[in-house]
């Protein structure tokens, strides 16, 4: 997304610098967003409702699920309804506050009948307050807003005020991926992950075997920039 459509919204004790809105919903996707949004969004995220900060209880969202998995920004959801197609047996989680991806993941998770998906329609930093230490076995983080400015280098998630609060939730051993197009969110991915508690385990051009391109890495594909893979491992 362009800098210059960036809003700024203060919630009651954080900044969110994202856009939440963007061009006009298709009917479709009113439609979604009243029938779907409440069923399929985790409940207990926002202050209002959880005001002490309740830990969540995974297990009895998904029941059944062998564990939990978490994709943070997920845009359009391309990548989010591939793994959840792809591993039926895990419970896996979405956040993202922009309005309009929301309502395009709803419109993907009817075509495709996946029911092991949960949304939080809003900032990933809500819902990790709210996860269970060590509760997720897998965390997803791709083509995150890169901040190109050097002041705007502290907004990205690749910073300790979003990571510190990534590894408390993330299980030892949990899988910590980062897609980028963007050379200078590798280096300091590079930097600041590891320092939060977790190690490098590889980097390069090769995508995961499970992975499926989405529309920021098509966007950025178009226009010439090449994608790069991160995988980090929680100690
Ligand atoms: C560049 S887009 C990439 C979208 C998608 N992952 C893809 O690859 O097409 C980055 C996304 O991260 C979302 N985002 C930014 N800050 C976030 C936060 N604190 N919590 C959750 N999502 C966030 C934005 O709303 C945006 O949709």
């Amino acid at each position: 997304m362009s800098e210059d459509s960036q809003d700024q919204v203060q919630t009651e004790w954080r900044n969110f610098y994202g856009r939440r809105h963007g061009k006009t919903l298709r009917d479709s996707q009113r439609v979604y967003l009243s029938e779907d949004l409440a069923t399929l969004s985790l409940q207990g995220v926002d202050r209002e409702e959880n005001p002490e900060r309740l830990p969540l209880d995974l297990a009895e969202v998904f029941g059944g699920a062998r564990e939990f998995w978490l994709e943070i920004g997920f845009g359009g959801g391309e990548h989010l309804v591939h793994m959840a197609a792809s591993y039926p047996e895990i419970g896996i989680i979405g956040a993202e506050p922009f309005v309009n991806g929301v309502a395009m993941l709803l419109g993907k998770i009817r075509a495709a009948g996946v029911t092991n998906l949960a949304i939080h329609p809003g900032d990933a930093r809500d819902l990790m307050d709210v996860l269970p230490e060590g509760s997720v076995a897998k965390a997803f983080l791709n083509y995150p807003d890169p901040w190109p400015k050097r002041r705007h280098h502290r907004r990205r998630f690749v910073t300790q005020d979003h990571l510190v609060p990534l590894a408390r939730v993330l299980a030892p051993g949990a899988e910590f991926r980062i897609a980028t197009d963007i050379p200078d969110y590798v280096r300091q991915a590079v930097q600041e992950v590891p320092k939060a508690g977790f190690e490098l385990v590889a980097q390069g051009g090769e995508p995961w075997a499970d992975w499926i391109s989405t529309r920021y890495e098509q966007k950025a594909l178009r226009e010439g920039r090449v994608p790069h893979y991160l995988t980090f491992r929680r100690r």
